[in-house]
């Protein structure tokens, strides 16, 4: 049965989103492992997951936070501790204001931004003193994903300077820069890491060698925590780039941490038919789960029995998993189950935690899954945050 596979389920509302505290700190453990092997410093990509109560968990055992601009950097230094590396397509003058009090790391994406705040930067008392490091984000040219939405290589790219863009800009571009940063994975194995390093090298090696570069920082994208990614290659890429370049390296993985870490619980609030039998949950794709339809993926879920749903017709129950909103397409998919479901009925949605927590929406109001963690260990659950009306209504007005 369900809930004795998902003990959490009868002391947690419905919906809500669940996080496993061992499965976050197996994680943990093995991306700590390869910065300890490797020599590298390992920080939270904080767009993929920030769910800041649980942040203790994760302190031991890495270095920071990335962060994706000015909340997420706040919210590194605040919660977190520990070094923060901010790096934002483009900022304005308030950010920058706000960040040189603060960050460790400034990277920018084009020679504008750069020329355009290097004065503010590199005469602030904290970069003087050697506490701020500066660096360009670039762009090797080299893809080795699948999928252009994450695809940062695509020809026509906004995300990072390539080598042509450095070299049409003033001879003097490079001061005050001490290192690069890099990021074109997604999803990957240190195979396509490999592979892009060769490239940076090639397009950027003299760069990387010059003696005032001291540190790369290597992105994310990196599923280290995925049982057959290679680990060892990714040891190696790293101690050759800092043998090398006699660089320090950075990674900065964020689904790596909460991969497999979280749950979301949803009850079946109707049943309907038409041309097929037609589910309508207590929670929405586009709402709660938005990658669902954005990237688009199928979730795994966990039926009231507690197993897997098949792909439709290979069980004897087939629904289409809806979901409470306006939208037309906000539909998780089709699934089957061995038994009828029920109005009522508990269902459980597999790996929700990296890239969509972060990402809900409250759109048409429809209530958001109250946030809670699961500690095996212990055998407890936490309810940490629900969401009431007021909620709701503090974000429009
Ligand atoms: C600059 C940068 N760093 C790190 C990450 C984290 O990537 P992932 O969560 O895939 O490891 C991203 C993701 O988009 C990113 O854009």
């Amino acid at each position: 049965m369900l809930a004795q596979r998902f003990p959490f389920l009868d002391s947690t509302p419905s919906p809500s989103f669940v996080v496993d505290l061992e499965k976050l700190r197996a994680n943990a453990a093995i991306i700590a492992d390869i910065q300890q092997r490797a020599d590298c410093k390992i920080v939270l990509a904080l767009k993929a997951f920030s769910m800041w109560s649980v942040f203790p968990e994760l302190k031991p055992f890495i270095k920071g936070c990335c962060a994706s601009g000015i909340w997420e950097a706040r919210l590194a230094r605040e919660e977190f501790g520990g070094e923060v590396l901010t790096y934002s397509p483009a900022y304005d003058e308030s950010e920058i204001t706000e960040l040189l009090d603060f960050t460790d790391h400034l990277d920018f994406n084009s020679v504008g931004q750069w020329l355009r705040f290097r004065e503010q930067v590199t005469s602030h008392p904290r970069f003087i003193k050697g506490e701020i490091h500066c660096g360009l984000r670039v762009n090797p040219e080299h893809s080795t994903g699948s999928t252009p939405l994450y695809d940062p290589c695509v020809p026509g790219s906004r995300l990072g300077l390539t080598r042509d863009q450095i070299d049409a800009a003033c001879n003097d571009v490079l001061d005050g820069i001490s290192g690069l940063h890099f990021h074109t994975l997604c999803e990957q194995g240190s195979e396509d890491l490999e592979a892009t390093v060769n490239a940076l090298i090639e397009r950027f090696g003299d760069i990387l060698s010059r003696p005032e570069i001291t540190w790369l920082n290597i992105g994310g994208g990196h599923w280290i925590t995925k049982p057959d990614y290679n680990r060892d290659l990714l040891v190696n890429v790293v101690r050759k780039l800092r043998e090398q370049f006699s660089l320090r390296v950075w990674i900065e993985p964020g689904e790596a941490f909460a991969i497999h870490t979280g749950y979301l619980t949803a009850t079946v609030r109707d049943i309907t038919h038409n041309a097929l039998d037609i589910a309508i949950l207590n929670i929405s794709a586009t709402g709660h789960m938005p990658d669902v339809l954005e990237m688009p993926y199928r979730p795994d879920v966990f039926g009231p029995d507690g197993e897997l749903a098949a792909s439709a017709n290979e069980k004897p129950h087939t629904y289409r998993l809806g979901c409470p909103t306006c939208l037309a397409g906000d539909v998780i998919g089709d699934y089957s189950f061995s038994e009828e479901l029920q109005i009522g009925d508990r269902l459980v949605f597999d790996d929700m935690a990296h890239y969509t927590m972060v990402k809900t929406t409250m759109f048409n109001g429809v209530q958001h899954p109250a946030i809670c963690t699961w500690d095996p260990e212990s055998q407890t659950t936490k309810i940490i945050r629900e969401f009431t009306y007021e909620d709701y209504r503090s974000r429009l007005s």
